[in-house]
């Protein structure tokens, strides 16, 4: 049987697919647009677009190919509902479904904003497919740094933070991943069926995050401090404005409040979680 790997092409996602395939497990990543997608040899691929119209009008057919002997699934969250999906993988005979959710479905300072309510909306319709499930709640990504920080580090530019003394505890997606892997294997029932909140291994300031890196890049990043309305302003085209707000909401309610931390993904891995300087270090020439 095979694993369907959703976001095949995201940071989690290609981990979850070179996991599985080391593993021996065969394979299936897909992608919205196979042209973007590279993986490994033996890796079967297939294009899948969650949100596609068809799909909206619930038709459970437009996912019967990627769905064809799989008994696994890795899933994403989107904008839309994942119910159509489920109803097909339910159909197709899927057993187990590792979901991706984020701590936002549960917070408060996101609880009812747009992240939260796209990730509860998901576990919502998990609940309703009748599918078995395990939802993993990361922490803040490690990844984030590149994609809010990777641009102004590389110019030599100093880091703007509306709050930074707001605490996260970054997460490697390797942890992440491997957690995945773990979860989605054949007959690695123990810590499936629930949910999982997984952390890196310390929670520290925003600003100290921003340290974190010029130390692995062995040159100080400078920090400037703006306001909300600043951030607000500076929004990148590709982030929604409401979902600016609900990060910046989030940071917010993080200001002098150290982020709880889980023994996770030793449990289940073997092995404690990667600290943030060794994602930077493995990451330095992208910033
Ligand atoms: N950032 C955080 O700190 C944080 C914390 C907790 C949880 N999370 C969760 O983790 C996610 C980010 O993980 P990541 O960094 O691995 O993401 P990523 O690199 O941005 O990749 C996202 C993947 O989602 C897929 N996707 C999006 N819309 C889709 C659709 N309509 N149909 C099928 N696939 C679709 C994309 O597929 P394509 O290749 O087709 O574009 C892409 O591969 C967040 O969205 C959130 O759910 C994030």
């Amino acid at each position: 049987m095979t694993v369907l790997v959703t976001g095949a092409r995201g940071n989690i996602g290609s981990r979850v697919v070179t996991g599985l395939h080391a593993a021996g497990r065969q394979v299936r990543a897909t992608a919205r647009d196979l042209a973007t997608l590279s993986v490994p040899e033996g890796v079967q691929t297939a294009r899948l677009d969650l949100t596609e119209d068809d799909v909206a009008a619930d038709n459970p057919t437009a996912f019967a190919e990627a769905l064809k002997d799989v008994d696994t699934v890795f899933l994403y969250a989107t904008r839309t509902t994942a119910a159509p999906f489920l109803k097909a993988a339910h159909a197709a005979g899927v057993r187990h479904i590792v979901f991706l959710s984020s701590p936002a479905s549960y917070e408060a300072a996101e609880f009812r904003g747009p992240i939260g309510r796209i990730h509860r909306a998901a576990e919502q319709d998990l609940a309703a497919s009748g599918l078995d499930h395990t939802i993993l709640y990361p922490s803040w990504l490690a990844t984030n740094a590149r994609r809010d920080w990777g641009a102004a580090i590389r110019a030599r530019k100093p880091v703007e933070l509306p709050y930074p003394a707001a605490q996260c505890v970054p997460i490697h997606p390797d942890d992440v991943a491997e957690v995945a892997v773990d979860l989605l294997l054949p007959d690695n029932a123990t810590h499936r069926g629930r949910m999982q909140v997984l952390t890196g291994p310390a929670s520290m300031r925003l600003d100290e995050a921003v340290a974190a890196i010029g130390a692995g890049l062995g040159r100080p990043i400078p920090v400037r401090e703006i306001s909300r309305e600043a951030a607000l302003a500076r929004r990148e085209p590709w982030m929604a404005a409401e979902i600016l707000e609900s990060l910046l909401d989030s940071a917010a309610a993080a200001v002098g409040r150290p982020a709880p931390i889980t023994n996770t993904v030793e449990r289940i891995t073997g092995h404690p979680a990667r600290p943030l300087s060794t994602w930077v270090a493995e990451n330095r020439t992208d910033f």
